[in-house]
């Protein structure tokens, strides 16, 4: 294992910036900023219930999930053509490139649009378009999750997965979120075997609001290769011991959990204890349009609360692209750049 020099205090924030890191829970919905909200609705002719875009920004006030979800949603509705979802996709993924991501897997809820009549065809198709452009134009890698929204039905979902199934070439993996209260991930349990036999890699949000229960069924019930959030795994010791003992990779969302109240605090957030007792946490940005940032301000957020020495970012980085969908000889390729990045200071 490359064995990581001390850096000065002082060179510490360039190296964060600099270095690659892999970016594995991004909400593509999340990332649409309120001057595209507003740009989209003109296009399409769509009308908003708010007069500015600092009318809009305004109301991102959340108090829970719940609070952010209902706005996201609202948002996501100006998306109604290929071009429209190409240019959201085209627009993260060169804001994510500036930080130095070189690999990104981009979570999309179809449901969210196909319940607006907009075809399944149309939210692949443009995103995909944007992944193939962003790695000819810009050399940064990524791969398309389509999750399946919690609170909706099983038979929703099955319908959803049949809909997905002429585009599997495009998709790369599938995954659970929204309102996770009183929606478990057993809800899925059938709807997830079917993905999983289809050959696809599956991960699901569980422990953000919910239970650590809802952890140990996303491992159990759904097979899931990450947990998205996870950070309530510290109120059961069990359960952090066996996400150590199995290496299963958490991809934690610092701004986004103090943005929608799971923690009050940077400093109080179970970050620091989850990575000290081995697990393998990941960072990332979730919804960056949503909670003030996208991944190096989260890099940015950590450090001023936490002040971790350079090996620990070059864990934390190493583990994004550990944790990675991507092939042995992609993620060794970025790892090499990253051992070169941290050993040039
Ligand atoms: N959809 C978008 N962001 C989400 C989050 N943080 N949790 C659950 N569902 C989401
Ligand atoms: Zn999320």
């Amino acid at each position: 294992m490359f064995k990581v020099p001390p850096v000065p205090a002082q060179r510490l924030p360039a190296l964060l910036r600099a270095m690659p890191k892999a970016e594995l829970h991004i909400h593509i919905e999340g990332s649409l900023e309120p001057e595209m909200i507003f740009a989209l609705a003109q296009r399409n002719g769509v009308q908003l219930p708010y007069a500015s875009v600092e009318a809009l920004r305004s109301a991102y006030a959340f108090t829970d999930l719940q609070s952010f979800l209902d706005i996201y949603y609202a948002g996501a509705s100006v998306l109604l053509h290929e071009q429209d979802f190409y240019d959201l996709g085209r627009a993260y993924l060169a804001r994510a490139a500036m930080d130095n991501v070189a690999h990104a897997e981009l979570f999309f809820d179809p449901q969210t649009h196909t319940a607006r009549g907009v075809a399944m065809e149309t939210v692949v198709g443009g995103l995909h378009r944007a992944c193939v452009e962003a790695r000819a134009e810009l050399g940064i890698s990524s791969a398309l999750i389509l999750c399946f929204l919690r609170h909706l039905s099983e038979e929703d979902a099955f319908a959803t997965l049949a809909e997905a199934e002429p585009h599997l070439a495009r998709i790369d993996g599938f995954g659970l979120d929204s309102s996770e209260k009183g929606n478990p991930p057993s809800k899925f349990e059938r709807v997830f075997a079917r993905c999983r036999a289809l050959g696809k890699p599956v991960v699901a949000h569980a422990g953000e609001e919910g239970p650590p229960e809802y952890i140990g069924q996303a491992l159990d019930l759904l097979g899931s290769a990450r947990i998205d959030h996870g950070v309530r795994a510290l109120e059961d010791a069990g359960l952090v011991a066996r996400l150590v003992r199995e290496g299963v990779p958490l991809t934690v969302c610092p701004l986004s959990n103090i943005r929608l109240c799971v923690f009050k605090t940077m400093a109080d957030h179970t970050l620091g204890q989850l990575l000290a007792q081995g697990v393998k946490v990941t960072l990332n940005s979730d919804d960056p349009a949503y909670f003030g940032g996208y991944m190096n301000d989260n890099i940015r957020a950590v450090q001023a609360a936490f002040h971790f020495d350079a090996a620990t970012w070059y864990r934390l980085a190493r583990n994004s692209f550990e944790a990675s969908f991507a092939s042995d000889a992609e993620k060794s390729g970025w790892i090499a750049r990253l051992d070169a990045c941290v050993a040039a200071g």
